[in-house]
C-alpha cells in the first residue's frame, strides 16, 4: 500500500518535471513565464568594437531600466566558447537567452540545447541557418537588419558614384556569419546587372579593423588598378583607407569606398571626403529586445524575424547624425 503510494508520487513529480522541461523536437519554443523581473541570458560573439560595445551598452541599460538581471558572456570570437557560453547560461537557470550567433552553422547546438532546457532564445543582430532551425519552432525570433538588402544599397550607391564602371574589392565580413552572407549576395546581385561593376577581389578580413588593413595592402599589390572597396563593416572600411593612405593614394578620390554600420569614425570619414557612403546596422537593440521578451512572455504571436529599419548616411547628412553616432 505505502509501497504503491510511493510509485504514484515518483510517477508523479516526473511529470510536473516534463511541464517545464522543453524538447528538441518540439513544434514551438519553450513558453516563458510573465513575472515582474527576470534573470536574462546575453551571448556575444565578442566585444572588441565599438559596435559591439554600443550593443553591449544598450542590453545594459535597458535591463537596468526594467529592474531585470542581466547575465552576460563575451566568447572572444570564438564559436565554440560561445556554444559553452550558452550552456553555461542554461546551467544558470536563466528565464531566457538574448544570443548574437557568431556563426550561421556553429551555434546550431547552442540553440536545441536552450530549447531542451526549456528556455527560449531570442537572437540578436545575427541569424542563424533556417535549414537547421526555425523562428518560432526552435527559437522565438531573429531581431536585426535585412543583410541582403544592406548590401544591394551600398552597390547601388558605388554604382551611382562611378557612374557603373569600377574595378571592385570587396573586404568580406566573418565567414560563416549571416551579415558577411547576406551583405555579399546583396552587393554581388546588384553589380552582376551592371558590366562595367567588375568584382576584381573578395576576402574575409572579419569584420576588424587591422585585417581590413592587412588584405587591403595585400590585395592592391595585385590589383593597383582597383577603383573602389567595398567593405561589409566601417572598421574595415577604416582599416582599408589606412592602407590606400600608406600607398599615396587618396580614399574617396583615388578609390571610392563604401560600408555598412554608421559608426561615428565612418560619419566622420564621410564629412572628411573620404568615405562615400555607410548603410546603417543599428546596435542599440536593448528596447525592442526587451519589449519583445515581453509580448512573448504576455503570450502575443511573435513575427519570425523583427525587422530593424537601417538609416542611409552619406555626405548630405552625415554631419547632422554625427554627435548621436557611436
Ligand atoms: O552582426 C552585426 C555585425 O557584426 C555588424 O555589422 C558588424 O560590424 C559586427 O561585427
Amino acid at each position: 500500500m505505502l509501497r504503491r503510494a510511493f510509485f504514484r508520487c515518483v510517477a508523479s513529480v516526473g511529470a510536473l518535471a516534463m511541464v517545464g522541461l522543453g524538447s528538441a523536437g518540439a513544434q514551438e519554443p519553450p513558453r516563458l513565464r510573465p513575472k515582474e523581473h527576470y534573470t536574462v541570458g546575453f551571448s556575444q560573439p565578442g566585444s572588441a568594437s565599438p559596435w559591439r560595445r554600443a550593443q553591449l551598452d544598450s542590453i545594459r541599460a535597458e535591463a537596468i531600466k526594467r529592474g531585470d538581471q542581466l547575465i552576460y558572456t563575451d566568447a572572444g570570437g570564438s564559436a565554440d566558447k560561445q556554444v559553452a557560453d550558452v550552456n553555461a547560461l542554461i546551467a544558470q537557470g536563466v528565464d531566457l537567452i538574448f544570443l548574437a550567433p557568431r556563426d550561421e552553422k556553429l551555434l546550431i547546438p547552442a540553440v536545441m540545447a536552450a530549447k531542451s532546457a526549456g528556455i527560449p532564445v531570442i537572437l540578436l543582430d545575427r541569424t542563424v541557418n533556417p535549414s537547421l532551425a526555425q523562428a518560432g519552432r526552435d527559437y522565438v525570433t531573429f531581431i536585426g537588419s535585412d543583410f541582403v538588402e544592406q548590401g544591394r544599397r551600398t552597390a547601388e550607391a558605388l554604382t551611382k558614384a562611378t557612374n557603373g564602371n569600377a574595378r571592385i574589392v570587396q573586404l568580406e565580413g566573418l565567414p560563416g556569419s549571416s551579415p558577411a552572407n547576406g551583405r555579399r549576395k546583396g552587393f554581388e546581385d546588384f553589380i552582376q546587372a551592371h558590366r562595367d561593376m567588375t568584382l576584381v577581389a573578395s576576402q574575409p578580413a572579419d569584420f576588424e579593423r587591422a585585417k581590413g588593413q592587412q588584405v587591403t595592402e595585400a590585395l592592391l599589390r595585385v590589383h593597383p588598378d582597383a577603383s573602389a572597396i567595398f567593405a561589409h563593416n566601417d572598421e574595415m572600411a577604416i582599416g582599408a583607407m589606412t592602407a590606400l593612405e600608406a600607398v599615396g593614394r587618396t580614399p574617396g578620390k583615388d578609390v571610392i569606398v563604401v560600408s555598412v554600420d554608421g559608426t561615428r569614425t565612418a560619419l566622420q570619414a564621410i564629412i572628411d571626403g573620404k568615405l562615400l557612403a555607410t548603410v546603417e546596422t543599428n546596435p542599440r537593440f536593448g528596447p525592442v529586445a526587451f519589449a519583445t521578451m515581453a509580448r512573448y512572455a504576455r503570450g502575443e504571436p511573435i513575427e519570425p524575424w523583427v525587422v530593424i529599419t537601417d538609416r542611409f548616411f552619406d555626405k548630405t547628412n552625415a554631419a547632422q547624425f554625427l554627435d548621436s553616432a557611436y
